[in-house]
């Protein structure tokens, strides 16, 4: 006969329909090491109270310790007959100290034991998933310090619009993992929370110490209201944005990646050993780990609709619905485990293909800008200097010419501001401005793809992430 946690007052046993869809040991074992520390602190709280005698607190000590061991090597294992984590880890206590394991859940809910667990096991997570987040970051950094100097086309609309530095535009990709990373620091200020205490709604009548539970639990504080404590889940719908957030900026980074490695770009070239190959096409080498780091942020935005949808409309406390919160955020944990360090490697090991970069760095007219700006420091009004350049790039057009190409009689004819194309007095003339590393150097204010900014961004991101 399985051992419920429930029961005394029910006459035969549940149906099998009942059974197999209330069950959830098959996701939640994992929370056992958990659930398994906050026993350890309950059973304390209860020998303070006075509910456990010096005798009985070792014992059940010693009985805690055994039962993780024992899971740890799975010599103890759940079975199919187990609701649950906590039922599962209580017919462990019974097995190892008869009666006296059935004191332990005296002033204690699966309630809020259950939310003190997903709040553990994801503070714990959450650590790794940030080490994982800042080796990515290290790894776009890399990239960047040795790509600052190269000059790329750099888009807007996916259409050439400015040159930019390499560099620059691989720590595009980093702030917002410095963001998320920050995000998750932040997070984990408000999930620092105990529930335990709060029984199944309303507290105990128990000289309980919730104070005491959550220190050294490693929270900051216990939760100041029962029925809160036991409702909330803003940590999980949190924690999966903070996660949805990480898979859309990976996937935009995955989508470049993808884009980068085409024929058509040949940007960069992603290594075999993060490449896969085809079936049947010989030839192929196919960019794998940017497309599924693009294509795991559905999972990732799905498992926040999810919890979301879950909890919208429940009512105050504990609902069963509740137990669905735990697969969006176990998918979430594994996802992001999964892809970062496929993605970081990816980026670390791939080849910048400079020449490439550089020879389409001015391509599509992307020093029409400089152009124009050198026109307003000669006193023209933006206005019309866009409009002549704007010609100017038609004329290139039908005729077949670059920018650079243009004799001085050509740019005169064009329009008389391009007149004389030399600056006078040693100032920048139109030719010099034509010029795909000086319109870099160019851009030296604070933020700008100058390569000297590039290197200072690169000194203060490597500060930042140090710190993460
Ligand atoms: N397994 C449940 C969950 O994950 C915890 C048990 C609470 N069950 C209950 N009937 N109060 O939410």
């Amino acid at each position: 006969k399985p051992m419920r946690l429930w029961g005394g007052r029910f006459e035969g046993g549940p149906a099998d329909a009942l059974t197999r869809l209330s069950v959830s040991v098959q996701f939640d074992w994992r929370l056992a090491p958990y659930d398994l520390l906050a026993s350890r602190a309950h059973a304390r709280v209860l020998h303070r109270a006075g509910l456990l005698t010096d005798d009985e607190l070792q014992r059940m000590l010693a009985a805690l310790d055994d039962l993780d061991r024992a899971c740890r090597t799975g010599e103890f294992r759940p079975t199919v007959a187990d609701e649950d984590v906590h039922t599962a880890l209580e017919r462990g206590l019974l097995e190892r100290l008869g009666s006296l394991g059935g004191k332990l859940r005296a002033g204690r809910s699966r309630n809020d034991q259950v939310a003190t667990d997903l709040r553990l096991y994801l503070r714990d997570h959450v650590r790794t998933i940030v080490s994982r987040l800042v080796e990515l970051e290290t790894a776009l950094i890399s990239q960047a310090e040795e790509n600052a100097e190269v000059a790329a086309p750099g888009m807007t609309h996916l259409q050439h619009a400015q040159p930019v530095s390499f560099g620059h535009q691989l720590l595009a990709h980093v702030h917002p993992l410095s963001r998320d990373v920050d995000r998750l620091r932040d997070w984990d200020r408000r999930a620092a929370v105990s529930p335990l205490g709060s029984g199944a709604l309303a507290g105990s009548s128990l000289p309980l110490d919730p104070a005491a539970v959550a220190a050294e639990l490693g929270f900051d504080a216990p939760a100041p209201n029962s029925m809160d404590a036991v409702a909330d889940r803003d940590f999980a719908a949190e924690f999966l944005f903070c996660a949805a957030l990480i898979g859309v900026h990976i996937s935009r980074l995955g989508e470049e990646i993808v884009l980068w490695a085409s024929q058509e770009f040949r940007w960069i070239e992603v290594d075999d050993a993060y490449s896969t190959g085809s079936s049947i096409m010989p030839q192929k080498k196919n960019p794998d780990v940017a497309e599924l780091a693009r294509g795991k942020s559905g999972r990732l935005i799905g498992s926040l609709m999810s919890l979301l949808t879950t909890l919208k409309g429940l009512p105050l406390t504990y609902n069963r619905d509740l137990q669905e919160d735990k697969e969006p955020v176990f998918d979430a944990v594994d996802t992001l485990l999964l892809v970062l360090p496929a993605v970081s490697g990816m980026v670390s090991t791939m080849r910048v293909n400079r020449a490439k970069l550089e020879a389409s760095a001015p391509d599509g007219f992307a020093l029409a800008t400089d152009l124009a700006e050198l026109l307003v420091r000669r006193g023209v009004a933006f206005r019309d200097a866009h409009e002549a350049v704007g010609h100017l790039v038609v004329w290139c057009q039908v005729n077949d010419k670059d920018l650079g190409d243009l004799t001085d009689d050509e740019l005169a004819k064009v329009s008389p501001h391009f007149a004389p194309s030399e600056g006078p007095g040693g100032t920048p003339g139109v030719r010099d401005v034509l010029n795909v590393h000086g319109a870099l150097a160019a851009r030296s204010a604070f933020g700008g793809t100058a390569p000297d900014r590039v290197r200072d961004q690169i000194v203060s991101l490597r500060e930042i992430v140090d710190g993460q």
